[in-house]
């Protein structure tokens, strides 16, 4: 193997971890959330939008969530595997976000 080769496999070794920014990181966060809150927070069914949400409001509802204050379904357990500098990542994530008036499409054959 080359010098020149091996230098060069071994930089790209070390950029692996840092190549992942943190953008890329709250991307990958938020796509989790994708499934009931939907596509860049903007949910169709009854599952609230967080497209749009206020900053505060967002990271309040998340610390309820993690520490029980604010009974849930579901989101307790989406809260306690975030860190708070996750939390907030996504919190700056979603308010960013364009709020889409959308509707649950209605059933084929329906009214
Ligand atoms: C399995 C479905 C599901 C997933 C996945 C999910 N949520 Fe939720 N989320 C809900 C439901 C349902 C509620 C309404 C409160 C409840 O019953 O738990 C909610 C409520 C919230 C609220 C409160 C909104 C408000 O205005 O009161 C926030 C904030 C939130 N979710 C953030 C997230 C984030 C961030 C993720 C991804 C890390 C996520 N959720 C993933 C189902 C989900």
């Amino acid at each position: 193997m080359s010098r020149r080769l091996a230098i060069g496999l071994c930089v790209a070794c070390c950029a692996l971890p840092t190549g992942v920014s943190g953008d890329d990181h709250v991307r990958v966060l938020a796509a989790s959330c994708a499934a009931c809150h939907g596509t860049a927070g903007n949910s169709v069914g009854g599952t609230p939008k967080l497209a749009g949400l206020d900053r505060s409001h967002f990271i309040l509802q998340m610390q309820s969530f993690r520490d029980g204050s604010r009974p849930s379904s579901v989101m307790h357990h989406h809260a306690k595997g975030l860190t708070l500098q996750e939390i907030e990542q996504l919190a700056d994530h979603f308010a960013t976000q364009p709020r889409l008036a959308g509707q649950a499409p209605r059933p084929l054959g329906g009214m």
